[in-house]
């Protein structure tokens, strides 16, 4: 065996040549992976006892793709057209053996490969997309030289991964091994390219499928209406179609040019900027700073949820769908029934759109145990409290299961505001005490707070963390607060929309200005959704707010057909005149001179001060970084990820820009406006919130 660098190997098998990379965890095409690769290649191609070459990787997986902490920095290694002169430009037939998934860059190289061979557990894919970029090395004119232009257009614009099956279907791969064997394989593989004499197989010679797409731009018509809902706002998407459309119209290298300036000009836009820092962000959530990584997780076998409406239902399919047993309490029959013929439905629904077998459906729901009786909660490992949010029945429903419960379970609440403290205390257990604030619908939403309290547990709060992961949520660790991290920030713009309405924007504007900059929808839509009657009561209704006007003129949101907006049977929004006269006459009673406001003001006025409740929140330690904080709005609101999050915004567009214009909101307008003293920290000291 002979090192070529710190990260490549290269051995020989008789006249094979057998390239190992081994740079974990992931061997991601690092400068010195593509040194050593193509190091190793132009050695094994010297060497005249050599008729064949095998690139494979050690570890869990073959190349995942470009070195992502890379970019934007000066390259020191091999360049990936260099890497392309090696490899596919080389002198020897070269087949790259994969395992574990062959994503991006590493997915390029492996098609800048003779031949290809695969164990059926691999996977394909082309992700840039989600990264806010385009495959840079050749991805978009080798792809539908196999695949076809229109399926090469899924992988490069969905970024979803294919797997070997359908890889050997479009001669993506060559030949499939046995899983486990992969070296074998490819070096029976290899011995065949040498005995058969098989030639330097070259996928930019291969024409045909491209041929097939040429003078048809209904293709491309097609999947710009498929994408464009769900690309609204995003830049990259365009490029990539430009890319792969380029391999049609323009001889290949022609192609590869474009390809690589579009990547190019991508790497350095905010987009992709924001897009590469969720990335690492949605993987640093998990990581607690006085937590160990190894600290032991107790073992959550059968979940309880108390509740069995919105939210309690919502939270038993996550458990169900990881297999777990959950026993759902409510106080009577008929909440019950209810409760468990809307999971039903939803799973139902699931099914009928083909996402799941009538079979999946039987199998869930035979994990599910209804009860009436806390009593049915003794043998649970976990209990998820998911009753009305009010502070005595919580109280009493914990009270009540301390004494069920077995020793060692947690128990957890999903109240929304709450302080999780005071329910601990009335336990005789607070450190198995947290909250896992989930949110609505709770089996669609990826986010989960995981509140720790006072008293909490380390290892309760490891196993609560795993446990999300292991049901496929984003679990962001949050402390005890009003609204913990995303309510909390919620609530500075919900009270600033309600602010403008009076002063002089209607709620559709604001509503457009939230929707444009790219939020799902904007504060009064989301009202009108949620229903505008929660904590309202007929009887105390003062006509006080144009929240309670509407509740008492019966416009409580969609359900009832009208809240801010009016709604016709099928839901199609329109502004409403009868809304917008009682908007002003109601400011007119209160004596405000309504002026006009721009859209600058209503967005600046509605995130601003969300930003600056964020370093608050940062600055109580209510949240470990503000990347988590960023995670929070991303996963539970709809934050685009293209816009990186509110904290991450702050910094792109500048604290100090943010501070003045609060400090000037501050002068005419007061103290809901006050800044941060850690924001005025970060720009005095010209840091970022993301490096505090
Ligand atoms: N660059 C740098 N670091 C990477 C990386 C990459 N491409 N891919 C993963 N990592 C790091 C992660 O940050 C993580 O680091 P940590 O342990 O310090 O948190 C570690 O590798 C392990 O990653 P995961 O926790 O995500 O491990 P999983 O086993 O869950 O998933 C994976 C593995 C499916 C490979 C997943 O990491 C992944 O999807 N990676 C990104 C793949 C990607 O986007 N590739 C395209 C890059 S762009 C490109 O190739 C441009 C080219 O066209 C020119
Ligand atoms: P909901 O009103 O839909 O459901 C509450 C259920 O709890 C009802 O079915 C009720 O019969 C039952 N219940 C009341 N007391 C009970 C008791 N002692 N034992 C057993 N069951 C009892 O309310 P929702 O929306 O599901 O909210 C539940 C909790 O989740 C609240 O704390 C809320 O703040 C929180 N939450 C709500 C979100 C939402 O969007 N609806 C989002 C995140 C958290």
């Amino acid at each position: 065996m002979a090192a070529v660098n710190a990260v490549t190997d290269l051995t020989r098998e008789g006249d094979i040549a057998v390239l190992t990379i081994n740079s974990p965890p992931v061997n991601a095409l690092s400068a010195d992976v593509r040194n050593g690769l193509r190091g190793g290649v132009e050695q094994a191609a010297a060497d005249a006892a050599v008729k064949a070459i095998v690139v494979i990787c050690a570890g869990r997986t073959f190349i995942a793709g470009a070195d992502i902490s890379e970019f934007g920095r000066p390259s020191k290694g091999a360049t990936l057209p260099e890497l392309q002169a090696a490899l596919e430009g080389g002198p020897k037939p070269i087949i790259a053996a994969i395992h574990g998934t062959a994503l991006g860059g590493g997915f390029e190289m492996a098609l800048m490969c003779h031949y290809r061979v695969a164990v059926p557990s691999a996977k394909f894919g082309f992700p840039e997309i989600k990264l806010g970029l385009i495959p840079g090395a050749g991805g978009t004119q080798r792809l539908p030289r196999l695949s076809g232009v229109e399926n090469a257009l899924e992988a490069v614009l969905s970024g979803n991964p294919f797997d070997a099956k359908q890889a050997l279907a479009w001669g993506v791969v060559d030949a499939l091994v046995d899983e486990g064997k992969l070296r074998e394989g490819a070096l029976a593989f290899a011995r065949k390219v040498i005995d058969t004499h098989m030639p330097l197989r070259k996928i930019r010679d291969l024409n045909d499928k491209i041929d097939a797409a040429r003078g048809h731009p209904e293709i491309f018509d097609k999947v710009r209406r498929d994408y464009a809902r769900k690309y609204r706002g995003f830049e990259a998407w365009q490029s990539a179609m430009s890319a792969v459309k380029a391999a049609v119209d323009l001889p290949f290298d022609d192609g590869m040019k474009l390809e690589r300036q579009a990547f190019l000009d991508l790497i350095p836009t905010a987009q992709s900027r924001a897009q590469r820092y969720v990335f690492f962000a949605e993987r640093k959530v998990w990581k607690i700073a006085d937590i160990a990584d190894d600290t032991e997780t107790l073992p959550i076998k059968k979940v309880g949820i108390i509740g069995a409406g919105t939210m309690g239902g919502g939270i038993s399919m996550n458990f169900l769908n990881a297999g777990i047993p959950v026993t759902i309490v409510e106080t009577a029959q008929e909440a019950l029934d209810r409760g468990l013929k809307i999971i039903r439905r939803n799973y139902d629904n699931t099914a009928k759109k083909g996402r799941m077998t009538q079979a999946d459906v039987e199998t869930r729901m035979a994990l599910l145990g209804p009860g009436l009786k806390l009593e049915a909660l003794a043998d649970c490992d976990l209990i998820i409290e998911a009753v009305f949010e009010n502070m005595d029945i919580k109280k009493d429903v914990f009270q009540k299961l301390d004494k069920i419960a077995k020793p060692g379970a947690i128990l957890a609440t999903n109240t929304s505001y709450l302080n999780i403290d005071e329910i601990a205390s009335v336990t005789a257990r607070p450190d198995y005490v947290l909250g896992m604030h989930f949110f609505s619908p709770a089996n669609v939403m990826r986010l989960l707070e995981v509140v720790r309290g006072e008293k909490t547990a380390k290892p309760v709060i490891a196993t609560v963390m795993h446990l999300a992961r292991k049901i496929g949520k984003i679990g962001v660790l949050v402390g005890v607060c009003h609204g913990f991290v995303g309510n909390r920030m919620l609530h500075q713009r919900q009270r600033e929309a309600q602010k403008l309405i009076l002063e002089g924007a209607m709620p559709w504007e604001v509503d457009r200005v939230i929707y444009d900059f790219g939020l799902p929808m904007g504060p009064f839509a989301m009202s009108d959704l949620a229903g505008l009657d929660i904590g309202w009561s007929k009887e105390t209704s003062k006509s006080s707010t144009i929240r309670e006007i509407l509740c008492e003129m019966d416009r409580r949101g969609q359900k009832t057909g009208a809240g801010f907006y009016d709604y016709d049977e099928n839901r199609n929004v329109k502004p409403s005149p009868v809304v917008e006269k009682m908007i002003l006459e109601f400011a007119a009673k209160k004596g405000i001179n309504r002026r006009r406001i721009t859209d600058d003001e209503i967005l600046e006025r509605c995130i601003y001060p969300m930003i600056n409740e964020g370093a608050k929140i940062l600055e109580e330690g209510k949240a470990q970084r503000a990347s988590d904080i960023d995670i929070v709005w991303i996963n539970g609101y709809g934050w685009p990820v293209y816009r990186g999050g509110p904290m991450f915004y702050a910094d792109l567009i500048g604290t100090d820009k943010v501070l003045a214009r609060m400090k000037e909101f501050e002068g005419t307008m007061g103290a809901d406006f006050k800044p941060a003293p850690l924001l005025e920290k970060v720009v005095a000291e010209k840091r970022t919130l993301h490096d505090l």
